[in-house]
């Protein structure tokens, strides 16, 4: 089954948000097989964002996304990282729907709640970044012969 990774920023902690962003994945039928609370390195930080290094924004983000611990997620299920990324909406809060997670509760694209990986490479490539291979679980979960 396909996995992504996501994760809650330090302003979704800060704001009590963890709690109902797990409840939206978990209702809308996904699977979690990792999961853990951290402060990210700034070795972590530069990696998981590589692809913005050297932009206008890239300070700003560094220091926000190392300010304050994150909740490290990997979601299994069918098409999660696509789903994952419609749930939490476009990348400014403005610009992302009502009844999405950064369209429902952020202001700001500086402060956007939740982190998805965008393509199953990324996810791939994220997941290494905060999990070793032995911290995901492999387990049955009955309630999939009623969502597929
Ligand atoms: P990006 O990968 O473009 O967005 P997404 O998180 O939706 O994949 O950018 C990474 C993060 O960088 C984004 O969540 C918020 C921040 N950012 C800014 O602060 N300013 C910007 O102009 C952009 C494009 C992103
Ligand atoms: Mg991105």
């Amino acid at each position: 089954m396909e996995q992504t990774y996501v994760m809650i920023k330090p302003d979704g902690v800060q704001r009590n948000l963890v709690g109902d962003v797990i409840g939206r994945f978990e209702k809308k039928g996904y699977k979690l097989v990792a999961i853990k609370l951290l402060l990210l390195t700034e070795e972590q930080a530069k990696e998981h964002y590589r692809e913005h290094v050297g932009k206008p924004f890239f300070p700003g983000l560094l220091g926000y996304i190392t300010s304050g611990p994150v909740v490290a997620m990997v979601w299994a299920g069918k098409d999660v990282v696509s789903a994952a990324r419609k749930m939490m909406g476009k990348t400014n809060p403005l610009e992302a729907e009502p009844g999405t997670i950064r369209g429902d509760y952020g202001l700001d694209i500086g402060r956007n709640v939740i982190h998805g990986a965008d393509s199953v490479e990324s996810a791939q490539r994220e997941i290494a970044i905060y999990f070793k291979e032995d911290e995901s679980t492999s387990y049955e979960k009955t309630i999939e012969e009623w969502q597929y």
